[in-house]
């Protein structure tokens, strides 16, 4: 299932409408952690997110896969790669088993027999709470059911690498729970997560935290380091204290920081 490389932004920035919208961020992703992307909204998250699927290619600096471009290798990683976009890409006249059931047989192995896709298929749904839902029109779901679908046609495949923008929107705190319990056993079973949240209640289920603020990576470490770094006791009061300077600040105190050689 993984092959245990890292995957790592090297110097990678983004711009785009004359606008940088990543500065040269330096970050690695390894296997066995679920690495949380925190930030304002438009701080880059989902950009970032963008260059570590290949779905935009960085304007400079690279991304890669162990020590592989992944602009060159861009069809191999994208089997091993599950992508959960923030805006869903479903087709809505599907019912939801239709839409996994087509999603595994184009992604699985094709010698998966119908039984073992079905068991599959009902082990998702029940885990991420659709199991009621199996047979209706992907269109009469609400936005968090419809998020879930997104997730699970993603997981059927069993990717080594997942990527998810905004995986607990819309979501109810107590299916937010259960969904990151579940990443986290994804994760310790060796696959690589990578996810972008505004939700703060369960970050401490991540590895790590990545803070973005106007395409700078102002923060990169755990949850304690994070605290400690900005002087807050709760997460909730991350976002307040980062207004008190500007992005580059922020930038500047982080890269001269002793974690910042952790990346
Ligand atoms: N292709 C593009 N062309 C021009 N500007 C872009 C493009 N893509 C993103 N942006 C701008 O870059 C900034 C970062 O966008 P991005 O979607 O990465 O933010 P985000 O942190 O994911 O925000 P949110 O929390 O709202 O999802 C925004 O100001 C956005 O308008
Ligand atoms: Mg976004």
């Amino acid at each position: 299932m993984t092959d245990g490389e890292s995957l790592s932004l090297k110097s990678v920035s983004f711009r785009a409408g004359g606008n940088e919208i990543l500065k040269k961020i330096s970050l690695s992703f390894h296997p066995g952690q679920i690495t949380a992307i925190i930030g304002p909204s438009g701080s880059g998250k989902s950009t970032l997110l963008k260059c570590l699927t290949t779905t935009v290619e960085p304007s400079d600096g690279k991304a890669f896969l162990g020590a592989q471009d992944l602009a060159e290798i861009k069809e191999d990683y994208r089997q091993k790669l599950g992508y959960v976009p923030q805006d869903d890409v479903l087709h809505r006249e599907l019912s939801v088993e239709s839409a996994f059931y087509y999603s595994a047989r184009l992604r699985l192995d094709p010698d998966l027999t119908e039984v073992d896709i079905q068991i599959r298929i009902g082990v998702l749904a029940a885990l991420l709470g659709l199991a009621e839902r199996q047979s209706h029109k992907i269109s009469k779901l609400s936005g968090g059911q419809r998020k879930r679908v997104n997730i699970g046609i993603e997981l059927l495949a069993d990717p080594a690498i997942l990527i998810l923008d905004e995986p607990a929107s819309g979501l109810d705190p107590g299916t937010e729970e259960d969904l990151l319990k579940f990443l986290q056993i994804l994760a310790e079973q060796g696959r690589t997560i990578v996810l972008t949240t505004h939700s703060m209640e369960f970050l401490d289920v991540a590895d790590r935290i990545v803070l973005l603020m106007e395409g700078h990576m102002i923060f990169a470490g755990d949850l304690k380091n994070l605290l400690q770094h900005f002087g807050i006791v709760h997460i909730a009061d991350v976002f307040k204290a980062i207004r008190e300077n500007d992005a580059k600040h922020w930038a500047r105190t982080f890269s001269e920081s002793s974690l910042s050689a952790c990346n």
